[in-house]
């Protein structure tokens, strides 16, 4: 009996070792680097959810296999009280660390995500379509030219108005989104057919794009580099290949980049 008792032991503690070093090993690699300021802020909020949550499992567990091996020796009922008391406690639990992580950790970085972004803002209009994503900007005017539904066609993705002179200096790009590090960006969601989502993991940012209606979201990156905005809602028999680049630029080659633009556009 006691030679069984020690290789239950050594195997649970097997199994528990090599499923520690399996999470330690993943929690190195599983998600990319942060290159946004709000960035920290949603991680943290994941990363309590995957801690609470598992924390949860194993010991709902751990209970369970406890139980199962007290009934299997003895025949004692459990009376009605203990019953109510083993229900609503973990749910009392389990409720104080969902709000308590929402209001603690979520609240702030919802409210900088979705609050007023600073006044250098720089705005970029983003519209989503089977299967491609557009980049609008204003150009040196500072104004979005009139964009019409009626005006959509192969050549000009997002129906831009020539007829309103705020259109005639504005940079419309196809599948790529660039911005300068370390300013604040706003992203004005549109999409023009069906649900999509604007997703950089990088970014910590996955925002539904909604047909008929503007939702705007702000960020600022911290790093410059190339990464992917990928569409994370199936909008179709192309949604695998709805992607984009993103190129984040240092102050000045962003600056350099304008130029070009401007001069392609007058
Ligand atoms: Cu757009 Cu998937």
């Amino acid at each position: 009996m006691a030679q069984r008792s020690t290789a239950q032991w050594a195997l649970a503690l097997a199994v528990l070792a090599v499923v520690a070093g399996g999470l330690w090993l993943g929690s190195l690699t599983w998600f990319p680097e942060i290159i946004s300021s709000h960035g920290r802020g949603v991680q943290k909020m994941l990363d309590f959810t995957l801690i609470a949550t598992g924390a949860f499992f194993v010991a709902g567990h751990l209970a369970l296999a406890y139980l199962l091996l007290r009934r299997r020796r003895g025949t004692e009922k459990v009376s009605r009280r203990a019953e109510r008391l083993t229900g609503v406690l973990p749910a009392l639990l389990m409720a104080f660390a969902a709000e308590g992580g929402v209001l603690i950790l979520g609240l702030p970085v919802w409210g900088q995500y979705y609050g007023p972004p600073p006044k250098d803002v720089l705005d970029v209009q983003i519209t989503a379509r089977q299967f491609f994503w557009v980049a609008h900007y204003a150009g040196p005017d500072g104004m979005f030219g009139r964009t019409s539904p009626g005006l959509i066609t192969t050549e000009s993705p997002i129906g831009l108005d020539p007829a309103d002179p705020a259109s005639a200096d504005d940079w419309v790009l196809l599948n790529e989104l660039v911005l300068p590090v370390d300013r604040a960006a706003r992203l004005t969601l549109h999409s023009t057919d069906v649900i999509h989502s604007f997703f950089v993991p990088e970014l910590r940012i996955k925002q539904d794009v909604v047909p008929g209606m503007a939702i705007p979201i702000w960020f600022t990156p911290t790093q410059a580099g190339d990464f992917e905005i990928a569409c994370n809602q199936i909008c179709g028999l192309a949604h695998y290949r709805m992607k984009a680049a993103l190129r984040v630029l240092s102050a000045a080659d962003y600056t350099s980049w304008q130029q070009e633009q401007t001069a392609e556009t007058s």
